[in-house]
């Protein structure tokens, strides 16, 4: 299922699951409008995350903790229409689902039925088991999330890699147990990845927790080298688009100054 894919259907709950089955990787990419959304897909990804990091990579916060609701749905409908194939997944963001199941259940519909997500994410483990069980008995497909989980930044400390892995275990089991159709794992030791991915039946996607699962997650604007404030160690710049972007813009801002843009062709008669 992964890139350059063989045929163009559309990727699906199903779909997802089976792939660990066979073995096939699968490509996962955070994305939050449309031009992303369709080159990502384009270029073979199975999945488009509409991820809270957007706070950090799109709204210039230092957490994901401010993006609201609204937001994550504003940018899953932009997602939505550039995507034909891939599975698009919108995020829950802080306190939109940890108050109760039913907050969880109602929100979760929110991003299905006016944002158009084929399925929701939300972060948490044995703790949110019931939160995920009540979306799932809602006919909406969860992504769990485990290991680090952003929106506890500050519970956990920091952005800190999670090692306990007795309870990492009982954390993917929980999600698993409650009905996910698949599991983020983020920030883990590459040992504790390989145990999770075969502890469970459902895929794994990896994001700084090593090759063994099932597929791995990067945010669009990290792999293309686009987002360069920080870079965590699990990414993996594809591109570096920022140098790039700069020069474009600085070739336009000299010919602008000198009067070689626009030219004859760019005009009118
Ligand atoms: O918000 C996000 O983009 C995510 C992924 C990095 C897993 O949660």
């Amino acid at each position: 299922m992964s890139a350059t894919p063989s045929v163009s259907r559309p990727v699906t709950v199903p779909g997802f699951r089976a792939a660990k089955a066979r073995g096939e990787k699968l490509a996962v990419v955070a994305a939050y409008d449309y031009t992303s959304a369709r080159l990502a897909e384009e270029a073979g990804a199975d999945c488009l995350l509409v991820g809270d990091s957007l706070g950090m990579v799109v709204q210039g916060h230092s957490t994901a903790l401010p993006v609201t609701l609204g937001q994550i749905a504003y940018h899953t409908k932009c997602v939505v229409r550039g995507a034909q194939r891939a599975l698009v997944v919108a995020d829950m963001p802080f306190l939109s689902y940890q108050v109760s199941p039913a907050q969880a259940v109602k929100n979760a519909g929110r991003l299905i039925k006016k944002a158009g997500a084929h399925a929701v994410k939300l972060e948490g483990g044995q703790r949110m088991a019931d939160a995920v069980r009540a979306v799932v008995n809602a006919g909406i497909p969860v992504m769990g999330h485990i290991g680090l989980t952003p929106q506890s930044v500050h519970l956990l400390g920091g952005f800190k890699v999670q090692r306990d892995a007795g309870q990492l275990l009982a954390d993917a089991k929980a999600v698993e147990e409650a009905g996910a159709f698949s599991l983020v794992v983020e920030s883990v030791p590459t040992d504790v990845g390989a145990k999770l991915t075969q502890a469970v039946a459902i895929p794994t996607i990896g994001i700084g927790a090593g090759p063994s699962c099932d597929g791995q997650v990067l945010v669009y604007h990290d792999l293309l080298g686009l987002f360069t404030d920080f870079q965590p160690k699990f990414v993996k710049r594809y591109a570096d688009l920022s140098s790039q972007v700069r020069s474009a813009i600085e070739a336009y801002c000299s010919e602008v100054r000198d009067g070689t843009f626009p030219g004859p062709e760019h005009g009118f008669r």
